[in-house]
């Protein structure tokens, strides 16, 4: 029987049930933990091919951010309206890798530009926001690309890839 001495002031086995709570909460989330966190493909699959999501909301227009998938650099640019006309404006079969801007981006999400950072010439890694088309410059032998990747001046026989990727959301893309 509880008195009202024994309510208003926890006995010693009180306290017991409620340590013995306490360790058990901590307990379960210490094991919950580890199950989550092994539902996450670990940094050697990722390094393998396992697909990537990437967040796009923290690149602001006009930034570029480089991620890695299956050990290569892709840059994904928040591209500006005007870099997205200049992309547009030049004749398609004046380019040495005739191909459309429309063709290297998402339908409906013409902004987002997501590519290979691996020069075609010799693999080299081009710099972003260089070069005389506001696009990616290769330090390594002068290839120039644009706005959209496309290669438009140098050595490079072609454009910069674009790796197979989807948007999951307005906000997120899937890469592989
Ligand atoms: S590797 Fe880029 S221009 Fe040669």
């Amino acid at each position: 029987m509880t008195t009202a001495s024994s309510a208003d002031h926890p006995t010693r086995r009180d306290f017991l049930f409620v340590a013995t709570g306490a360790v058990a909460a901590v307990g379960a989330a210490a094991t919950v933990w580890p199950l989550v966190s092994q539902m996450n493909p670990d940094a050697s699959t990722i390094a393998a091919g396992a697909p990537i999501e990437v967040d796009l909301t923290p690149i602001a227009e006009g930034q570029d951010i480089k991620v890695f998938w299956r050990g290569k650099p892709i840059y994904i640019s928040h591209r500006t309206k005007k870099q997205i006309d200049e992309a547009r404006k030049v004749p398609v079969a004046s380019l040495p890798d005739p191909q459309s801007d429309e063709a290297r981006v998402k339908p409906g999400h013409d902004q987002w530009l997501v590519v290979v950072g691996i020069c075609t010439h010799l693999g080299c890694i081009p710099i972003a926001h260089e070069g005389a088309y506001d696009g990616f410059f290769c330090p390594c032998h002068g290839s120039v690309y644009d706005t959209s990747g496309r290669i438009r001046q140098g050595p490079a026989p072609s454009n910069l890839a674009v790796p197979p990727y989807t948007f999951v959301s307005d906000t997120k893309i899937q890469i592989g």
